[in-house]
Protein backbone atom coordinates (compact mmCIF):
# COMPACT_ATOMS: atom_id res chain seq x y z
CA UNK A 1 0.00 0.00 0.00
CA UNK A 2 1.22 3.51 -0.93
CA UNK A 3 0.29 6.90 0.59
CA UNK A 4 0.83 10.23 -1.30
CA UNK A 5 -0.12 13.76 0.31
CA UNK A 6 -0.54 16.14 -2.23
CA UNK A 7 0.13 19.63 -0.28
CA UNK A 8 -0.62 21.45 -3.77
CA UNK A 9 0.23 25.48 -3.48
CA UNK A 10 -0.15 25.05 0.44
CA UNK A 11 2.63 25.59 2.57
CA UNK A 12 1.82 22.60 4.75
CA UNK A 13 2.70 21.05 7.71
CA UNK A 14 6.19 20.89 9.20
CA UNK A 15 8.02 17.70 7.84
CA UNK A 16 9.56 16.48 11.25
CA UNK A 17 5.52 16.32 12.54
CA UNK A 18 5.66 13.38 9.61
CA UNK A 19 8.38 11.47 10.23
CA UNK A 20 8.55 7.98 10.93
CA UNK A 21 5.08 7.88 8.88
CA UNK A 22 5.16 5.56 5.75
CA UNK A 23 4.30 7.89 3.08
CA UNK A 24 5.22 9.78 0.19
CA UNK A 25 5.16 13.94 0.50
CA UNK A 26 4.55 15.84 -2.60
CA UNK A 27 4.96 19.89 -1.63
CA UNK A 28 5.57 23.06 -3.39
CA UNK A 29 8.70 23.44 -4.94
CA UNK A 30 9.87 25.64 -2.04
CA UNK A 31 9.14 22.82 0.79
CA UNK A 32 11.40 19.94 -1.33
CA UNK A 33 14.43 20.35 0.82
CA UNK A 34 13.26 20.91 4.12
CA UNK A 35 11.00 17.65 3.57
CA UNK A 36 13.94 15.43 2.47
CA UNK A 37 16.29 16.90 5.27
CA UNK A 38 13.36 15.65 7.84
CA UNK A 39 14.12 11.98 6.15
CA UNK A 40 10.65 12.05 3.92
CA UNK A 41 10.18 10.20 1.14
CA UNK A 42 9.19 13.40 -1.66
CA UNK A 43 8.39 13.83 -4.64
CA UNK A 44 8.13 17.01 -6.76
CA UNK A 45 4.34 17.97 -8.11
CA UNK A 46 5.56 18.21 -11.31
CA UNK A 47 8.63 17.70 -13.85
CA UNK A 48 10.09 19.06 -17.21
CA UNK A 49 10.83 16.52 -19.58
CA UNK A 50 13.87 18.47 -20.57
CA UNK A 51 17.23 18.34 -18.67
CA UNK A 52 17.70 21.52 -18.72
CA UNK A 53 17.05 25.09 -21.35
CA UNK A 54 14.63 28.30 -21.94
CA UNK A 55 11.70 26.60 -19.86
CA UNK A 56 10.69 29.94 -17.87
CA UNK A 57 9.08 28.26 -14.88
CA UNK A 58 9.96 24.49 -15.28
CA UNK A 59 12.36 22.32 -12.97
CA UNK A 60 13.86 19.12 -14.59
CA UNK A 61 14.59 15.93 -13.20
CA UNK A 62 18.60 16.17 -12.86
CA UNK A 63 17.62 19.02 -10.33
CA UNK A 64 14.97 17.70 -8.61
CA UNK A 65 17.70 14.23 -8.69
CA UNK A 66 20.20 16.81 -6.96
CA UNK A 67 17.92 17.93 -3.99
CA UNK A 68 17.31 14.31 -3.14
CA UNK A 69 13.66 14.19 -4.31
CA UNK A 70 12.62 10.66 -5.31
CA UNK A 71 10.39 11.75 -7.72
CA UNK A 72 7.42 13.25 -9.05
CA UNK A 73 3.77 14.11 -9.86
CA UNK A 74 2.59 14.36 -13.42
CA UNK A 75 -0.71 15.00 -15.29
CA UNK A 76 -2.60 16.03 -12.20
CA UNK A 77 -6.05 17.27 -13.42
CA UNK A 78 -5.52 20.31 -12.08
CA UNK A 79 -2.23 21.09 -14.20
CA UNK A 80 -4.45 19.09 -17.48
CA UNK A 81 -7.40 21.50 -16.72
CA UNK A 82 -5.97 25.30 -15.49
CA UNK A 83 -2.55 24.59 -16.73
CA UNK A 84 -3.47 23.15 -20.35
CA UNK A 85 -1.55 20.34 -20.31
CA UNK A 86 -1.94 17.17 -22.63
CA UNK A 87 -1.81 13.45 -22.76
CA UNK A 88 1.53 13.54 -24.82
CA UNK A 89 2.91 16.58 -23.06
CA UNK A 90 2.40 14.67 -19.00
CA UNK A 91 3.71 11.39 -21.21
CA UNK A 92 7.05 13.26 -22.34
CA UNK A 93 7.04 14.60 -18.37
CA UNK A 94 7.19 10.81 -17.48
CA UNK A 95 9.04 9.04 -19.66
CA UNK A 96 11.91 12.17 -18.74
CA UNK A 97 11.43 11.44 -15.48
CA UNK A 98 11.53 7.71 -15.11
CA UNK A 99 14.37 7.52 -17.45
CA UNK A 100 16.41 10.19 -15.14
CA UNK A 101 16.19 7.76 -12.52
CA UNK A 102 13.14 9.50 -10.90
CA UNK A 103 9.54 7.44 -9.51
CA UNK A 104 6.32 8.59 -10.97
CA UNK A 105 3.05 8.96 -10.04
CA UNK A 106 0.70 9.87 -12.98
CA UNK A 107 -2.69 10.80 -12.52
CA UNK A 108 -5.88 10.03 -14.71
CA UNK A 109 -9.51 10.25 -14.17
CA UNK A 110 -12.61 11.49 -15.89
CA UNK A 111 -14.91 14.76 -15.33
CA UNK A 112 -18.47 14.59 -14.52
CA UNK A 113 -19.18 15.48 -17.68
CA UNK A 114 -17.18 12.53 -18.91
CA UNK A 115 -18.80 9.90 -16.71
CA UNK A 116 -22.53 11.38 -17.00
CA UNK A 117 -21.42 10.72 -21.07
CA UNK A 118 -20.93 7.14 -20.49
CA UNK A 119 -16.92 8.08 -21.25
CA UNK A 120 -15.12 6.79 -18.29
CA UNK A 121 -13.10 4.09 -19.77
CA UNK A 122 -12.45 5.96 -23.34
CA UNK A 123 -10.69 8.67 -20.86
CA UNK A 124 -9.14 6.48 -19.16
CA UNK A 125 -7.65 4.28 -22.18
CA UNK A 126 -6.47 7.66 -23.63
CA UNK A 127 -4.73 8.77 -20.65
CA UNK A 128 -3.24 5.69 -20.37
CA UNK A 129 -1.77 4.19 -23.31
CA UNK A 130 -0.14 7.59 -24.05
CA UNK A 131 2.17 6.20 -20.64
CA UNK A 132 5.05 4.06 -20.76
CA UNK A 133 5.46 0.49 -18.30
CA UNK A 134 7.90 1.31 -15.99
CA UNK A 135 8.51 -0.52 -12.60
CA UNK A 136 8.66 2.81 -10.89
CA UNK A 137 5.54 4.22 -12.77
CA UNK A 138 2.19 4.14 -10.56
CA UNK A 139 -1.31 5.62 -11.59
CA UNK A 140 -3.72 7.18 -9.26
CA UNK A 141 -6.68 7.27 -10.47
CA UNK A 142 -8.56 10.32 -9.55
CA UNK A 143 -12.14 11.19 -11.05
CA UNK A 144 -12.25 14.77 -11.24
CA UNK A 145 -15.35 15.47 -9.85
CA UNK A 146 -14.28 13.77 -6.52
CA UNK A 147 -11.49 16.25 -5.77
CA UNK A 148 -11.82 18.87 -3.31
CA UNK A 149 -15.77 18.13 -3.60
CA UNK A 150 -15.72 16.00 -0.44
CA UNK A 151 -17.61 13.52 -3.10
CA UNK A 152 -15.46 10.60 -2.85
CA UNK A 153 -16.17 7.99 -5.83
CA UNK A 154 -17.83 4.50 -3.84
CA UNK A 155 -15.55 2.05 -3.48
CA UNK A 156 -16.87 0.07 -5.82
CA UNK A 157 -16.74 2.51 -8.48
CA UNK A 158 -13.06 3.02 -7.55
CA UNK A 159 -12.63 -0.67 -7.77
CA UNK A 160 -13.78 -0.89 -11.31
CA UNK A 161 -11.75 1.91 -12.67
CA UNK A 162 -8.51 0.74 -11.02
CA UNK A 163 -9.45 -3.18 -12.50
CA UNK A 164 -10.10 -1.03 -15.67
CA UNK A 165 -6.59 0.66 -15.53
CA UNK A 166 -4.54 -2.13 -14.94
CA UNK A 167 -6.35 -4.42 -17.76
CA UNK A 168 -4.47 -1.57 -19.54
CA UNK A 169 -0.88 -1.10 -17.50
CA UNK A 170 0.56 -3.69 -15.02
CA UNK A 171 0.96 -1.12 -12.74
CA UNK A 172 -0.24 -0.19 -8.63
CA UNK A 173 -3.40 1.82 -9.20
CA UNK A 174 -3.65 4.60 -5.95
CA UNK A 175 -7.38 6.06 -5.68
CA UNK A 176 -7.61 9.79 -5.31
CA UNK A 177 -10.18 12.13 -4.86
CA UNK A 178 -11.42 13.81 -1.27
CA UNK A 179 -9.54 10.72 0.45
CA UNK A 180 -10.64 11.14 4.53
CA UNK A 181 -9.97 9.27 7.77
CA UNK A 182 -13.78 8.41 7.45
CA UNK A 183 -13.44 6.95 3.79
CA UNK A 184 -9.87 5.39 3.34
CA UNK A 185 -10.54 1.76 4.90
CA UNK A 186 -13.74 0.99 2.46
CA UNK A 187 -11.18 2.28 -0.43
CA UNK A 188 -8.07 0.56 0.84
CA UNK A 189 -10.68 -2.45 1.10
CA UNK A 190 -10.90 -2.97 -2.88
CA UNK A 191 -8.87 -5.41 -3.96
CA UNK A 192 -7.35 -3.27 -6.95
CA UNK A 193 -7.24 0.38 -4.91
CA UNK A 194 -3.39 -0.13 -4.02
CA UNK A 195 -3.38 3.00 -1.67
CA UNK A 196 -4.33 6.67 -1.53
CA UNK A 197 -3.30 10.00 -3.32
CA UNK A 198 -4.43 12.43 -0.31
CA UNK A 199 -4.86 16.29 -1.55
CA UNK A 200 -6.98 18.53 1.49
CA UNK A 201 -6.62 15.31 4.25
CA UNK A 202 -2.83 15.46 3.75
CA UNK A 203 -2.46 19.10 5.07
CA UNK A 204 -3.99 17.95 8.72
CA UNK A 205 -1.39 15.60 10.51
CA UNK A 206 -3.80 13.91 12.49
CA UNK A 207 -6.14 13.13 9.31
CA UNK A 208 -3.02 12.00 7.13
CA UNK A 209 -1.70 9.73 9.83
CA UNK A 210 -5.03 7.72 10.15
CA UNK A 211 -5.28 7.07 6.64
CA UNK A 212 -1.37 6.15 6.89
CA UNK A 213 -2.81 3.86 9.26
CA UNK A 214 -5.90 2.61 7.66
CA UNK A 215 -3.46 1.51 4.69
CA UNK A 216 -1.38 -0.49 6.66
CA UNK A 217 -3.87 -2.28 8.14
CA UNK A 218 -4.56 -3.25 5.36
CA UNK A 219 -1.21 -4.61 3.86
P1 LIG B 1 -8.41 15.94 -2.39
O1 LIG B 1 -7.31 16.07 -3.55
O2 LIG B 1 -7.99 14.79 -1.51
O3 LIG B 1 -8.36 17.26 -1.66
O4 LIG B 1 -9.73 15.69 -3.02
C1 LIG B 1 -6.75 14.95 -4.16
C2 LIG B 1 -5.77 15.37 -5.23
O5 LIG B 1 -6.01 16.37 -5.91
O6 LIG B 1 -4.71 14.74 -5.41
Amino acid sequence: MIVAGNWKMFRGPDPRALVGLDAIVCPPYTRLADCVAAGLTTYAQNVHWESEGAFTGEISPPMLLELGVAGSLVGHSERRQLFGETDVGVARRAEAALSAGLSVIACVGETLEQREANETEDVLRRQITALPQDDRLVIAYEPVWAIGTGLSATPEMAQDAHAFIKSLLRVPVLYGGSVKPDNAAGLFAQPDVDGALVGGASLDVDSFRAICQAAASRS
